[in-house]
C-alpha cells in the first residue's frame, strides 16, 4: 500500500541505465502510482510496465500520457527533448520534467551553447565556428594543435575529436564536412584544448532556482588508463574529489546561475536536469559541454545517494516550487562499473545470455544495484545482452574506497560472452583523495 492516497501515474521515456536508475527511484516514491517506461529495458520491467511507444514522436507521447491519465512525464534521453516532446506534453496540459525544444538546444547545438556562454560571459574554451571546410582548415592551421573539433549537432556522443596533432585536427574537419556525423557535422566548432580534471555536475532547475546534485566523475574512454575510443561512459564515481566546496561556490556564481538566467532571458526557461560538463582548469572551472538531461552513467551513482523523494523534486521542478523543496544527498559515496559488450563502442554482438543475476539483480548483495542498459528478455525468459553498454553495477558505501571494491567484487559475479569492463574506474579519484590527506 502506498502511504499517500494522492498518487501520480508516470510515463518515463528512454531505455538506458540512466532510465533504470530513474525508474527505480521514482518507483520508490510513496506518491508513485503506475509507472510506464517507453520503451524501457530488461531492468526497468521490474520497476514498472515497459510500453511500446515511439519516444521521439511528440504527438504519440502526449496522446499516451493523456489516455493513461499520467500526471507526470519524465524524459530521459536528449533526442526526444530536442524533438520537442516536452512541448507537446505540456501543450496537452500534463506536467513534464525536461526542457522544450528551445531549451534542449543547449545540447542540440554546440554552436548555440558556445554563443550562449559568450553572451553570458560564462567561462569556456575559446573557439571558432565554421560552415565550410576550407575556412575550418585554415583556422586549424593558424591555431595549430592541440585542438578539439566538434560536430555542431547531436552525434550520439561521437562528434568530438580531441586532436593532439595538426594532421588529426585536419582529418577531423574533413570527416565532419564529409558527412561522417550526418547533418550534425554541417557546422563545426573548433575549440582550444583545456586541461585539468573533469567533473560532471547535474542540477535540478525549475527556471528560478538551481539545485546542484552531488558531483560525479565519468570515465569516457573504452580502455584502462583512458585509452581507446570515447564511449558514452564506462564507469562513474560520486562525489568527485576535485569538486571542493570552494569550487562549488565559484561554479554556482560564474556558471550555474548565469546559465539559468541566460536561458530565461531568451525565453528558453529550463525545467529539468541541467548537466554541466566541467573542466577544472588551472584558471578555474570552465564548461566543456552542456547536456539537457541526466548523464548516463552519472545518474547511476548520483541517484543512489539522493535521500529525498525524487518524484517530489521532479514535480517541484515542473511547478516552479523547487526553492521550497528538500533535496538532500547522503554524505556517502557511490561507484558504478559498466559491463559492456566486447567491441563497444564500434561493432559488438548481441543476444548473449547473462549469468549471475536473479530477477535482474545480484541476490544477497546489500548496497549493490545492477542497472540495466542493453538487456532484453527473450520469449523463453532468458536475460540476454542487447546493446553496447549492457549493465552498470553500482555500490554505495560510507567512503569511495568501500563503494569501489564492493562494485568490483559484485561485478565479478556476472558474466556473458565477450564481457568487457575497465579495471581502473575510480582510481584517479582515490589518488586525489589520498593527496588531499
Ligand atoms: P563531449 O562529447 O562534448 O562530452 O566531449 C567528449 C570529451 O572530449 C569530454 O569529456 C572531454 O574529455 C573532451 N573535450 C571536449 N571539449 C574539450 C576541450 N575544449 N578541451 C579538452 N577536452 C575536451
Ligand atoms: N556520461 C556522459 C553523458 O551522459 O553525456
Amino acid at each position: 500500500m502506498k502511504a499517500d492516497t494522492q498518487t501520480i501515474d508516470i510515463l518515463l521515456l528512454g531505455s538506458g541505465g540512466r532510465e533504470h536508475a530513474l525508474a527505480a527511484k521514482l518507483a520508490a516514491s510513496p506518491r508513485a502510482g503506475k509507472l510506464y517506461i517507453a520503451p524501457g529495458n530488461g531492468g526497468t520491467a521490474n520497476c514498472g510496465e515497459n510500453v511500446v511507444l515511439d519516444d521521439c514522436d511528440p504527438a504519440a507521447v502526449a496522446a499516451f500520457a493523456q489516455s493513461h491519465g499520467c500526471g507526470l512525464v519524465v524524459i530521459g534521453p536528449e533526442a526526444p527533448l530536442v524533438a520537442g516532446v516536452a512541448d507537446a506534453v505540456r501543450a496537452a496540459g500534463i506536467p513534464c520534467f525536461g526542457p522544450g525544444a528551445e531549451g534542449a538546444q543547449m545540447e542540440g547545438s554546440k554552436l548555440f551553447s558556445k554563443q550562449l556562454m559568450e553572451r553570458a560571459n560564462i567561462p569556456t574554451a575559446a573557439y571558432g565556428s565554421f560552415t565550410d571546410e576550407a575556412s575550418a582548415l585554415a583556422y586549424v592551421r593558424e591555431q595549430g594543435a592541440p585542438l578539439v573539433v566538434k560536430a555542431d549537432g547531436l552525434a550520439a556522443g561521437k562528434g568530438v575529436i580531441v586532436a593532439t596533432e595538426l594532421s588529426q585536427a585536419e582529418e577531423a574537419v574533413r570527416e565532419c564536412f564529409g558527412g561522417t556525423f550526418g547533418d550534425a557535422g554541417n557546422t563545426v566548432v573548433i575549440e582550444e584544448m583545456l586541461t585539468g580534471p573533469e567533473c560532471s555536475l547535474l542540477a535540478f532547475t525549475d527556471g528560478k532556482t538551481v539545485v546542484p546534485m552531488v558531483s560525479s566523475m565519468d570515465h569516457k574512454r573504452a580502455h584502462d588508463h583512458d585509452e581507446g575510443l570515447n564511449t558514452g561512459g564506462m564507469g562513474t564515481v560520486a562525489p568527485n574529489p576535485y569538486y571542493t566546496e570552494d569550487m562549488a561556490h565559484v561554479c554556482m556564481e560564474t556558471i550555474f546561475l548565469p546559465t539559468m538566467e541566460a536561458m530565461n532571458a531568451e525565453n528558453r526557461t529550463f525545467r529539468g536536469c541541467l548537466y554541466f560538463g566541467l573542466m577544472l582548469t588551472p584558471k578555474g572551472p570552465k564548461v566543456i559541454e552542456y547536456n539537457c538531461r541526466f548523464g548516463d552513467p552519472e545518474t547511476q551513482v548520483v541517484l543512489p545517494l539522493l535521500e529525498s523523494d525524487l518524484l517530489k523534486v521532479m514535480t517541484a521542478c515542473t511547478e516552479g516550487t523547487l526553492a521550497d523543496t528538500e533535496v538532500r544527498f547522503s554524505d556517502g559515496a557511490a561507484a558504478c562499473v559498466i559491463l559492456a559488450s566486447g567491441g563497444y563502442p564500434v561493432a559488438y554482438e548481441k543476444g548473449k545470455p547473462i549469468t549471475g543475476l536473479v530477477d535482474g539483480q545480484l541476490p544477497g548483495e546489500e548496497n549493490v544495484t545492477v542497472y540495466h542498459s542493453g538487456t532484453a528478455i527473450t520469449e523463453d525468459g532468458t536475460l540476454v545482452t542487447a546493446g553496447g553498454r549492457v549493465l552498470g553495477v553500482t555500490a554505495t558505501g560510507p567512503r569511495l574506497t568501500n563503494a569501489l571494491s564492493h562494485a568490483y567484487e559484485a561485478a565479478e559475479k556476472i558474466s556473458f560472452e565477450k564481457l568487457h569492463k575497465r579495471s581502473d574506474i575510480g582510481l584517479r579519484a582515490l589518488k586525489a583523495l589520498a593527496e588531499k590527506q
